[in-house]
């Protein structure tokens, strides 16, 4: 998807320098080439030598490296790039950035380009979360720069929150959103992803284990290939993707109407697990111990089922309607007879029971289900069974 296009790298320092170098490898895998360029901070956390080796390409370090300059001058290195990508951005280079510095290659290079600039950032939390950082951030989103992540999470210095770099196959599909000129060009396409919330009293909930991982995944995958995406989510502990709009929802009721308002859409992919049920009774009050040893019993009743709503509508349904089967047995038997029942094109299937590790987890094996039948997919990442599925959306859709 990437066939032909050329990136120029610029690797700064940080611990997260050694996930550019994957970066370079999965770019590389879709069809892209990458030319690195290298700060000499990088060089304390990757060789030259390794980040040429998996670009396959010379790596260029300094301003005034005189050879260069009678090969490709940077100016020329910086236009001749369809996209720059800077993975890890640091603190630092994101101010020089900020600030029009330009007293190295990097910077220069940042400075001279016409094309467009990706950014990844990596960093401290407390780095990221500085004054500073964030005004940087806000002028260079202004100027036009993309940016990737931070994620949040463990970081290598021992501390957690925002400022851990992207990971390499997050930023491939902002590359690929930055390049887009996708299969999905023009398609609107309706995400539902995460769990929902339902409220028991203004203080407590019933909820389900889902993350919103493969959700979100999906939503990325299908707007690196060009779709609109309206991304309908749930309380997701996964964040959601860049450039899709975001609809945050808490139950099951809202969820509904969150999609149905967000038609029409050529594809509809649903899934978010939706509570089934919801407190029967709407409490304005908390529930209290009133000391007797009486325990409160919860009354349910049925939630409206999002996708076969709208999988049924007479009119204005998507062309595509895709829903997800949580199986913890008989997974192909089970999802087929769903499909029917609610009405589906396709139905997405995997196995959930917790000796998979899919709940949660970073994969998924799952088998799509459709009129031609069962088509089972290998155990892959979350990423690539998204991938997948945007693919098969974006050519059923063609
Ligand atoms: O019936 P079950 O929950 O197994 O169906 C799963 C599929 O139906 C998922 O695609 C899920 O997003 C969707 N669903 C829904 N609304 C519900 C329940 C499930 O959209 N109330």
């Amino acid at each position: 998807m990437l066939a032909g296009k050329r990136i120029l790298l610029i690797i700064g320092g940080g611990i997260a320098a050694f996930k550019s170098l994957d970066l370079i490898r999965r770019l590389r895998e879709r069809g892209a080439s990458v030319v690195p360029v290298l700060t000499p901070a990088a060089e304390e956390f990757v060789t030259p030598l390794s980040a040429s080796a998996l670009a396959a390409e010379k790596v260029y370090r300094t301003l005034f490296d005189l050879t260069d300059e009678a090969e490709m001058g940077h100016i020329e290195l910086s236009r001749d790039a369809d996209l720059l990508v800077v993975a890890p951005c640091t603190a630092d280079l994101m101010a020089k950035m900020a600030g029009g510095h330009a007293n190295d290659l990097a910077s220069t290079v940042l400075m001279a380009t016409d094309k467009r600039v990706l950014i990844a950032p990596a960093m401290n939390v407390r780095m990221w979360e500085h004054p500073a950082t964030q005004r940087n951030l806000a002028t260079l989103r202004g100027d036009g720069v993309l940016i990737a992540g931070p994620n949040e999470g463990d970081m290598a210095c021992g501390e957690f929150g925002p400022g851990r770099m992207a990971e390499p196959l997050e930023i491939v599909a902002a590359v690929e959103a930055a390049l887009m000129d996708g299969p999905l060009k023009g398609r609107h396409v309706v995400v539902t992803s995460g769990p929902t919330h339902e409220p028991i009293d203004p203080v407590r909930y019933i909820a389900n284990r889902s993350s919103g991982a493969q959700g979100a995944a999906i939503a990325r995958a299908l707007a690196a290939l060009g779709a609109k995406v309206t991304f309908v989510t749930g309380p997701a502990s996964v964040p959601p993707p860049d450039g899709v709009a975001v609809v945050k929802v808490e139950t099951a009721r809202q969820m509904l109407d969150a999609a149905t308002a967000a038609l029409p859409a050529d594809a509809a992919v649903f899934a978010a697990a939706v509570a089934d049920w919801r407190i029967a009774e709407d409490r304005p009050q908390k529930i209290k111990k009133d000391g007797s040893g009486k325990v409160p019993v919860l009354e349910f009743s049925e939630n409206p089922d999002i996708l076969a709503t709208v999988a049924r509508m007479a009119e204005g349904r998507p062309r595509l309607v895709v829903g997800f089967a949580a199986e913890t047995e008989e997974v192909i038997a089970n999802a087929t007879a769903k499909r029917q029942r609610k009405g589906c094109d396709w139905i997405v299937a995997n196995d959930v029971s917790p000796s998979t590790g899919i709940m949660g987890g970073s994969e998924n094996a799952v088998t799509l289900i459709s009129a031609d039948g069962a088509e089972e997919w290998p155990r892959m990442g979350k990423d690539q069974v998204a991938a997948r599925l945007a693919d098969k959306i974006a050519e059923a859709l063609e």
